[in-house]
């Protein structure tokens, strides 16, 4: 026999989940690894007008090589927090800058990969609050395949944290940050998360691949979502060191960020907020050298 208790509580469980369900899709972008000075200044320039414009629910950019292409500062990492990103991942240059190691542990929007170390500071996975009570889990891991130094298996850190954060329970949306070399790996890690995340987004090799999709489970992919930087350059680097290293084999100078006007680059996402599914996918180009698209 039920109790009035427990008809009661009932009843009131019933009216929350009336009063705070969102039936809107979470519109979310995703911004690739921003890459120096022309990076940051596309992300302040355009990225509020593009949370407007696009009525964006969430923002989540990669600012691995923010500054000077090589990790990102305390200092440089708030750039990009005030100027609209909800969540900052990281990647192998993680803590290039040394003031990283300690911000890190003070600012919760900002993760690392899951399989970095055991030793390093901050985490690689967590949920944060978006618009109208709903729920999103961030998290980043590194590939093993052609990286400068091992890493931990990036699938069994995956299938760990899906397994803590299921979709439709009570994460909304799930993102994964696949920080890999290798095409391939990326594509098996989106293949390996079809179904049980939102979206799954390769970064770290800064060319945007155009295989832009949403998986037979329901998750959206796209192998890379290349850089935030100047693209007449090589990988965001002023082209003349890295040309003069492979046709002479021989360094001269330090690589350096190109500083002509970044293109925005990345992947809009709209997901279901009860199955946590995609229902679309976009690929973002805006400003700079790049064609350029996006959802609208
Ligand atoms: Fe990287
Ligand atoms: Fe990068």
């Amino acid at each position: 026999m039920i109790s009035r208790w427990q008809a009661t509580d009932c009843s009131f469980r019933w009216m929350i989940g009336r009063t705070t369900r969102n039936t809107d899709p979470m519109k979310i972008l995703f911004l690739g690894d921003v890459m120096g000075r022309a990076g940051r200044t596309a992300i302040v320039n355009h990225l509020p007008r593009l949370r407007t414009a696009w009525k964006l629910d969430f923002v989540v950019v990669n600012g691995e090589n923010a500054t000077s292409g090589m990790g990102l500062s305390a200092d440089h990492a708030k750039l990009l927090l005030d100027a609209g990103a909800d969540v900052v991942t990281l990647g192998d240059h993680a803590f290039d800058q040394k003031d990283m190691l300690s911000f890190i542990e003070k600012e919760n929007r900002i993760i690392r990969p899951m399989n970095y170390s055991k030793a390093a500071p901050g985490v690689g996975a967590r949920v944060f609050n978006a618009p109208g009570g709903r729920k999103v889990h961030v998290a980043q891991v590194l590939g093993q395949v052609f990286m400068k130094r091992p890493f931990d298996d990036p699938f069994s850190a995956l299938d760990s944290v899906l397994r803590q954060y299921p979709m439709g329970g009570q994460v909304s949306a799930s993102l994964i940050d696949v920080h890999c070399e290798a095409t391939s790996e990326k594509m098996a890690a989106g293949h390996f998360c079809d179904g049980r995340a939102s979206i799954v987004v390769g970064t770290h090799t800064h060319v945007p691949t155009s295989d832009a999709m949403i998986l037979p489970g329901g998750t959206a992919y796209q192998t890379d979502a290349g850089m935030c930087g100047d693209y007449n350059s090589v990988i965001g680097m002023d082209k003349v060191e890295p040309l003069r290293r492979f046709i002479t084999g021989m360094p001269k100078a330090r690589f350096t960020p190109a500083a002509d006007e970044a293109t925005l680059s990345g992947l809009y996402v709209e997901t279901d907020n009860m199955t946590g599914k995609a229902t679309r996918v976009e690929m973002v180009r805006q400003g700079g050298r790049l064609s350029q698209t996006g959802p609208e």
